[in-house]
Parts: C-alpha cells; structure tokens; sequence
C-alpha cells in the first residue's frame, strides 16, 4: 500500500519552541529512573507500564513505525537485532487481506502462502490496517489476528454477507481477487479466536495515510474529515477483536489548520479512548501537508498536557536518538514512532538503549555497517524467495536502502552514487568489497 505520497523533503528539525532547552540524556535517565523495574514481574523497563499491560514485551519508549516500501519483515528483523522492541507493519488495505493469498506478504517472513505473519523473532508485531467500510475493517482485523490459530472462519462473509449489489460491483472494481472456496464458512458463527503468542500483538487502525481518497470513498487520514464515520470503524474493530486484542489508532493532528477539522481530530481522540483503544499514535503534520513541513511537536505538546491520563505516543521528525528523548521530554508523550529516521540507521535504536543505560550513544563502524547490509540483504532474499530473478530484484531493492546507510560512511557521497548504481547481486557486493571491506574498516 503506498502511503507516503511527496516524502522526499530532507531532514528539517520540528517546530518546538523552546524545544533546544531538553538535554535527551536527562530525560532518558529520568525515564530509566521512574519505570525501572516496573515491567511484569519486576523485569526491566524504561517505559509506562501501562504500555505494558498491552504488550508486555514493549519495553523500551519507542518503536519503529509502519514504512510502506520500506518496513518489510527484513527491516523489522534488522531494527529488532538492534534493540527496537516493537515494529509495525506498513498500512495493509483490509480488502486486501480479506482477498487472501499475497495478502499478508508484507507482514511475512515464513510461508506466505499461510498467510502467517513473521516469524517468531519478528515479534512483538502491529498489524496495521487501512479501509473504507467499518465490516471490512472489522473482518480484516478479525483475520489478521486469528492466522496463527488457523481459524477456519470465513471472513469475507463477515464482511460482505447481505451486502447490496451495489457494494459487490465495487469490490469487483476494486481489482480484488475474491476466490471462492479460498475459506471453508463451516466455523462461521464463532466466538473470535484469542491470538496465540506468535501472531500479530496488536490491531492498529490508520487514520494517517495522506495518499488521495478512492472512487469518493474515504481511507487514511481522510477519515479525520469524516469523523462519525471515523469512529464507526473504530467500534466495529474494537468489537470485532477479543479484548484481549489491544486496538491502537494512528492520526495525524488534523485533517488541516481550519477549526472544523482540529475539532473533528479531537472528536475521533477522544472516541478512540472511550470505544477502548489501548494508545493513540500522533503525527505532528496534517494529512494536507503529507511530509512537508516541520512536524508541530507544540500540539503533541499541547494534547499532551490537556489528556495526562492517556498513553500518546508522538511522530514526525525524529531523525537521530537525541530526537527521540527530546520528543519525550518537550511533548510528555509516552514514547515515540521513529519512521524516517531508521531507514539505513538502525542503529537509532541500538544508541537509545545506551542513553537509557546512562552510556553514551556509539556510531557504527564500518565493519558493523557492513555486518547490516549484508544481513539486510540475505533476509530480503529470504522475503523474495520465489520471485523470479530474486537475487538481483533484491539487489535493486536494496538500493533504496544502501543510499540511506551510505549516510554513516566518510566516503557517503561516493557511496550513495555507486549505490544508486547497482543493478545486480554482484554489483551490489562489488560496492561493498570497495567501500565496506578490510582496508574501508582499517
Ligand atoms: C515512505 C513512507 C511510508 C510510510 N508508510 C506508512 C504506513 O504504512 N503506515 C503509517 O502509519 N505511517 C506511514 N508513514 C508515516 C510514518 O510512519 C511517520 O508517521 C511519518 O514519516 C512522520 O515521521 P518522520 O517525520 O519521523 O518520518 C510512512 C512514511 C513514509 C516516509
């Protein structure tokens, strides 16, 4: 699902005022200091354990955030290796996964034919959703989460049972294939399924995505100028999920600046606490300005400081370790999405357990760097496998990538040229053995 539209602005610090006066490796200590210990049984923690009630492996205050083209089971894994402790997955269309098949192939590591999310060391994992219609959402979200426990349950009848024609000429338009048989309905009627330990952790439902509306139908973020209908699948989800399901909710601040639209923003916060979601993720821009624009850490401030009882988590504008506590410290979020910022730079996460462990943050040699695109790599070609040509159509994919890490090398303009370059897997060695290897490193 492409949900970034114009992202090509360069790093640009957020509009904080007054926002240079937070010292990140106070607000780490402090954060160490007040949660230590409070994860269950006592384990060890730097974030509200409110979080962890939820997703008691969320340990740390921050997570990486859903990157359409980009957050695939090989990014997560990587992040994750490098002391993230919570991914999302990029904003999956509930037709989509209703339709079965590559439904889920962006959420996998295993086999995709299963339509099982990643593997046991892509966890804990957010299934992030995105749709037009509160039963689709509802069904999608259903389906998402009973994967691993191999439900037999037909969801497209939870969706489109006693639909009118009108509704079953869109979805046919809609280019989705909706095979018949692909599910047996014999379990229909059931209670929904708990989630097992190994599937998705949570539901996330995307109210962000700036990416235009279709065929008039709102999705995305352009549900925050549609707040009633907003809400509806909000509580279709909600009431679609075991309770034990938590249900979490991504906004921007506001469909734009005009009154109607701030107030309609607040009207979909505050019904997504009152349906019973666990958390709301803000992004500081509004779905006009997609990602341009300072992200306005001033309002997460500002709803911070109106709603101290509610878990926010903040986004937009975090591009290096010190943006993570700064966020925390200026806006009172409960932790933050890091989303640009770890493209390439996983090491992001690696630093912010160091500030939280009082160290100071360490760059990535040149061998590490080498160590992570060379896993990067092999676990894309492990997501490919079974595409045609994988070894190269992964070296091509990895362009995207080796552009961003080439930021951490001395030589990074060379590197960025040569990797914009590659078109085959040797290509892509070839830079690696040139600028990564002993003599880079020495
Ligand atoms: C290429 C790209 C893809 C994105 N895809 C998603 C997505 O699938 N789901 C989502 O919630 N946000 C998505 N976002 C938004 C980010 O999660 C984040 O909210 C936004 O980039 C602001 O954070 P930043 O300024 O620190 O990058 C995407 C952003 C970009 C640049």
């Amino acid at each position: 699902m492409a949900c970034h539209g114009n992202n090509a602005t360069p790093p640009s610090p957020a509009h904080a005022p007054g926002g240079e006066s937070v010292d990140p490796r106070r607000v780490a200590e402090r954060l160490s200091e007040r949660f230590q210990n409070t994860g269950p049984g006592g384990s060890a923690s730097a974030i509200d354990p409110r979080v962890r009630e939820h997703i008691p492996a969320f340990d740390a205050p921050f997570y990486q955030a859903g990157l359409a083209g980009y957050s695939d089971a090989a990014m997560r894994l990587i992040a994750r290796r490098h002391g993230c402790p919570l991914c999302v997955t990029e904003a999956l269309l509930d037709r989509t996964l209703l339709a079965g098949g590559r439904g889920f192939a962006k959420a996998d590591l295993g086999d995709l034919h299963d339509n099982v999310p990643g593997g046991a060391d892509d966890a804990p994992l957010v299934c992030q959703i995105m749709g037009s219609d509160p039963r689709e959402m509802a069904a999608a979200a259903l389906k998402a989460v009973e994967q691993r426990a191999r439900s037999d349950r037909d969801y497209r009848e939870l969706a489109y049972a006693g639909r009118d024609e009108a509704f079953a000429r869109d979805i046919a338009g809609s280019g989705i294939r909706l095979q018949e048989g692909e599910q047996r309905s014999d379990h229909g009627g059931d209670a929904p399924t708990a989630p097992t330990d190994d599937g998705f952790a949570a539901i996330d439902v995307n109210f962000a995505c700036p990416v235009k509306k279709i065929s008039r139908k709102a999705r995305g973020g352009h549900w925050l100028a549609e707040p009633v209908g907003a809400v509806r699948i909000l509580e279709a989800v909600r009431e679609a999920l075991p309770a034990s399901v938590p249900v979490t909710v991504k906004l921007r601040r506001s469909f734009d600046d005009t009154p109607e639209m701030v107030e309609a923003f607040e009207r979909v916060f505050a019904a997504a606490y009152g349906i019973g979601c666990a958390w709301v993720t803000v992004h500081g821009r509004t779905v006009e300005q997609k990602y341009i624009g300072p992200s306005r850490w001033d309002v997460l401030r500002d709803l911070c400081e109106r709603h101290p009882d509610k878990l926010i988590f903040g986004s937009g504008d975090i591009w290096n370790v010190g943006d993570i506590f700064r966020m925390i410290g200026y806006c009172g979020v409960a932790g933050v999405s890091v989303a640009r910022g770890c493209i390439g730079n996983p090491w992001i996460f690696r630093q912010a357990r160091e500030l939280l462990a009082g160290r100071e943050p360490s760059p990535p040699s040149i061998v590490e760097q080498r160590a992570v695109l060379e896993q990067h790599f092999a676990l894309l070609l492990r997501v490919n496998q079974g595409m045609r040509h994988a070894e190269n159509a992964t070296a091509k994919a990895m362009r995207k990538f080796g552009i961003r890490f080439a930021s951490h090398h001395p030589q990074g303009e060379s590197v960025r040229l040569k990797m914009i370059a590659v078109t085959t897997t040797q290509g892509w060695f070839d830079v690696l053995d040139e600028y990564y290897g002993i003599e880079a490193a020495s």
